[in-house]
């Protein structure tokens, strides 16, 4: 069967993802100097992320990773959130930094905020890849954001579309035509 979309142009580059993770590094070995933090990763979006930003994390720093449902196949929220894999060791009194793909209606983080937060961290933090803050259902606060997005279907660099294009280098979009 045909593809229904083409992956369009490049929107972000390499070179500024890695130019962002580096600075957003920094920022978090800034607010957490001399402590640990623990990076919890949300499968699989983040991942390409994850890796790229804890290389400039000059802390020690643990990971873990979640599992959410996501959209599947559709290019929409469900609305609903339901965790596939959970953390593998507890968070009490721990650093915690979420490290999500893209903020779109906000359900996904507002959801694992709170889950997180009943497990008593001493710090929960919010960095995430992209914003769509078009698509903003729950008001949700950031601390770190790479880079602010605009409503389109982002694909590449972690982000698919029905498990697809998550190996692209850079940051590129669904386009019908
Ligand atoms: P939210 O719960 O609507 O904020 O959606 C968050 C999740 O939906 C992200 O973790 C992504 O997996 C997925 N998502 C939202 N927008 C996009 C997009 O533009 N491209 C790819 N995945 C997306
Ligand atoms: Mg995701």
């Amino acid at each position: 069967m045909a593809e229904r979309y083409n992956v369009g142009t490049v929107m972000i580059d390499e070179a500024q993802i890695s130019k962002r993770a580096e600075e957003i590094g920094k920022l978090i070995t800034e607010d957490f100097a001399g402590q640990e933090v623990l990076v919890v990763g949300i499968l699989k979006g983040a991942v390409i992320w994850l890796a790229d930003l804890i290389r400039h994390i000059e802390l020690d720093v643990k990971i873990d990773f979640m599992a959410v449902s996501s959209y599947g196949a559709s290019t929409k929220s469900s609305g609903a959130v339901k965790i596939i894999k959970d953390l593998d060791e507890p968070i009490e009194g721990k650093n915690v930094i979420i490290v999500e793909d893209i903020v779109d209606s906000g359900i996904t983080l507002n959801y694992l905020k709170n889950y997180l937060l009943g497990m008593e961290p001493k710090t929960l933090k919010i960095c995430t890849f992209l914003d769509k803050p078009a698509g903003r259902m729950i008001e949700i606060d950031v601390d770190y954001t790479g880079f602010v997005v605009e409503d389109k279907f982002i694909v590449g660099y972690g982000l698919d579309y029905a498990q697809k294009y998550r190996n692209l280098p850079y940051i590129s979009c669904l386009s019908d035509d």
